[in-house]
């Protein structure tokens, strides 16, 4: 027998004394893991800190390994992502498992964003919902899709707040909110991991990218990040922190530097802040060749730069190669030691330990599984519904809509019929042939009692050079054979016969999503012309705009009778459409990230902090803190977003006006459903620390729930605040709250009128 084999019995031995306990402890897992490590070479050890891609699927960066199976059986490779697959994450497996020298099974990692193949809409529209258990419950669809397919690894939530709708990546997060980013990062760890890791439907999740990516200058993807520690402490880092306090098992670094130090080299954030102050046990991985990448950044060599990283507490190397083909010489030199590689190589281990590997390292390859658990109707439903709830109606008039299932409808636009446009970016693992398109959709839902025309109207973009850039994974932006104008006129041909205009425009999905900053968001000109030509025609203009970001939609929004935003939605989008345009759902999303008005107002956000010359009101003074050429508000404010029917707030009460340090308030608000239809809100409580030590935001997001209400309904709506929701972090960043005087606010967006005053001893 080989030796191998001999040493994996003997590990087996140990482990099942391990596994078949019901509380695995930690003390099991370190017998386990010590042991193993004693009989790993320094080589085998560093093998275990590189993670590789084939290239199968889309690698986002310029390298793709290679030599991939010799170096999976000499033992030089701890995970590998982009296979999928029962049979092929199967066979890679068993090259760990029965040809390297201690059959160490490998991690099989993959960017599942917004679900696996059934496919979510975009995290920031799903972000949009506010439903905590909606967004659980699609992470836990995607888990089991995901592990299905043999993936038990998820490099999600990405959770970097951002206040920069140019940086193309806003759209795999929540939005720009700290505490609402919080609660969904939390949701989404849940979601993945449920409370067991070794169970065969739950995956692995990476919080990422740590840290504040989303801060990135000018909004440009992978540029650098200067800030505060206040505001990081105050408003990028929490989300992260609450991955963490929700058992994330892993961590990514992000591309970006911070203070001068890239993170993927930062020891303060990836050892002071993340496992010292917030107690990580987990490992941390880089981002995609990050490593290497400090070397464009400036810090040295391959070897330099990777001695840098390991030592401030980077476990694992992705792509790039730098920890596999320099740490021995590093450790030669002493510039690494062999306790920073024992740490990074522990904490790997640790994490299959976790996964059950050493266990069964098959468990996630099951060939009966993909066919029933992946886009199964059931979870196709959760998309219908999660795609309807992450919609926000940003104008009504009249009540345009739900449109009546009658008469006849002209549906244009070039995303009308663009199933390649469906699923969003950042969908690798969906497959955009099982998406339904919004002519689909309309026709499902209305097409017996509905004449439906359909037109496109006009391109995504004429322009071909930038098609091409738009079009790296595929067609997304198609241009037509028919000139520009022959589209338009056919568009307003059909306009004039329908008795309402359904106008589907937008983003390409991959004009948002990674390496898709934009100078300018907003809508390509001939999509604007588009939608002139058909406002022209007098008939009521329903505009629905498909983005990945926050758009500057100023004239859309003059010419629409009503307006929707419904970002890119996933495999269900045009049924979830027809739902919401038809009246079968009435949308009840809000927005999480504000649309500005102009690219000029950004950063925009609604948690400002006074400036000593704030203005009053819209209109230009001189000497306040304004512009000469656009007021201060945005175009939507964060937490804004209509319904069909109309809400109004009244008693607004507090069940004391002061409370002490350690105690909670009650906070309760009358909410009537006004308007004719049932419906769903999102009841939003801000709070304003009226004086402070530092300068603190003109209102914080502090709690919100959504419910529902029929006709007529009024529902009082209590909110539990604890002074802990107070606290904010100081100059020297400790985290309490200052006594004094508050104010909470109550209401369906961040401009709540609605408010009270308390105080806390
Ligand atoms: C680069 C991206 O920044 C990151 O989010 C992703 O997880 C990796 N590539 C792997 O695909």
């Amino acid at each position: 027998m080989k030796l191998r084999k001999l040493l994996f019995l003997s590990l087996l031995g140990i482990l099942f004394s391990c596994t078949t306990s019901q509380n695995n402890t930690d003390s099991e897992m370190n017998v386990f893991v010590d042991k193993l490590m004693s009989q790993m070479t320094l080589q085998e050890k560093i093998g275990q800190l590189n993670l590789i891609t084939p290239g199968g699927g889309i690698p986002t960066g310029s390298v793709v390994s290679t030599d991939v199976e010799s170096k999976i059986k000499s033992g030089q490779v701890g995970g590998i992502f982009g296979v999928y697959g029962p049979e092929k994450t199967r066979q890679a497996q068993k090259l760990a498992v029965d040809e390297s020298r201690l059959g160490i099974p490998m991690l099989f990692g993959s960017d599942v964003i917004h679900g696996y193949k059934t496919t979510f809409p975009l995290p920031i529209g799903l972000s949009c919902s506010w439903d905590m258990e909606l967004i659980e419950k699609t992470a836990q669809v995607a888990a089991t899709e995901a592990t299905a397919d043999g993936i038990f690894w998820n490099f999600s939530p990405m959770v970097d707040i951002s206040r920069d709708a140019r940086w193309g990546r806003i759209s795999e997060g929540a939005g720009e909110d700290p505490y609402l980013g919080s609660h969904i990062a939390k949701a989404m760890v849940k979601g993945y991991q449920q409370d067991d890791l070794s169970r065969p439907n739950t995956m692995m999740a990476t919080v990422k990218h740590f840290a504040l990516y989303g801060a990135s200058e000018a909004g440009r993807d992978y540029n650098s990040v200067d800030m505060s520690r206040l505001r990081m402490f105050n408003d990028y880092f929490p989300p992260y922190k609450a991955a963490v306090d929700a058992g994330v098992g892993s961590v990514m670094s992000s591309f970006n530097d911070v203070e001068g130090v890239p993170a993927s080299a930062n020891q303060w954030l990836l050892t002071d802040v993340l496992r010292e102050r917030w107690g990580f046990d987990g490992f941390v991985v880089s981002d995609y060749t990050s490593v290497n990448e400090m070397i464009a950044h400036g810090l040295g060599d391959l070897q330099a730069v990777s001695a840098l990283a390991l030592k401030a507490g980077l476990d694992m190397d992705m792509v790039g190669e730098g920890f596999l083909t320099t740490l021995e010489k590093s450790l030669e030199e002493g510039k690494v030691s062999e306790h920073d590689i024992n740490k990074a190589c522990r904490r790997i281990l640790e994490a299959k330990y976790k996964l059950g590997l050493f266990d069964d390292p098959y468990r996630y390859f099951d060939d009966a599984r993909p066919g029933k658990d992946i886009l199964n109707a059931g979870h196709r439903k959760v998309a219908r519904e999660a795609a309807a709830r992450s919609m926000v109606l940003l104008k009504n008039d009249r009540q345009v809509l739900p449109l009546k299932k009658s008469g006849t409808v002209a549906l244009v636009g070039p995303l009308a019929d663009s199933r390649n446009n469906m699923l969003g970016t950042w969908a690798p693992t969906g497959d955009p042939k099982y998406a339904v398109t919004v002519l689909e959709g309309f026709k499902n839902t209305a097409g017996n009692t509905v004449n439906i025309l359909y037109t496109k109207g006009a391109n995504i973009s004429d322009d071909p050079e930038f098609a091409e850039k738009i079009n790296v994974f595929g067609p997304k932006i198609e241009i037509d054979e028919r000139s520009p104008e022959t589209m338009l006129h056919e568009a307003i041909l059909l306009a004039k016969k329908a008795d309402v205009v359904v106008a589907v425009v937008g983003e390409a999905s991959e004009m948002t999503g990674e390496s898709s900053s934009r100078s300018d968001i907003s809508l390509p000109e001939n999509q604007k012309k588009l939608l002139r030509v058909l406002a022209k025609t007098g008939n009521p203009l329903v505009i629905v705009n498909m983005s990945g970001r926050p758009m500057t939609l100023g004239e859309e929004n003059e010419l629409a009778d009503a307006l929707l935003q419904v970002w890119h939605a996933g495999v269900e989008t045009g049924n979830a459409l027809a739902d919401v345009i038809f009246g079968d759902y009435n949308p009840s999303g809000k927005l999480t990230a504000t649309f500005p008005r102009n690219v000029g107002q950004i950063p925009i956000y609604y948690a400002i902090r006074n400036t000593g010359r704030p203005q009053e009101g819209e209109q230009f003074t001189k000497f306040k803190s304004n512009y000469l050429d656009v007021p201060n508000s945005p175009l939507f404010p964060f937490g804004y977003g209509l319904s069909y029917t109309s809400f109004e707030y009244k008693n607004l009460q507090l069940d004391k006006p002061v409370f002490s340090t350690g105690e909670s308030l009650l906070v309760s608000v009358e909410v009537t459903n006004t308007g004719s239809f049932d419906g769903e809100e999102v009841v939003q409580l801000y709070v304003r620390d009226e004086v402070a030590s530092i300068t603190r935001p003109l209102r914080e997001l502090k709690g919100f729930k959504k419910v529902f209400l029929k006709k007529r309904e009024t529902q009082k709506v209590t909110f539990t605040l604890h002074s802990e929701e107070l606290a904010f972090y100081h100059p020297n960043l400790d985290f309490y709250a200052e006594p004094g005087e508050f104010t909470v606010f109550a209401g369906g967006d961040s401009n709540a009128a609605l408010s009270a005053k308390f105080t806390l001893k």
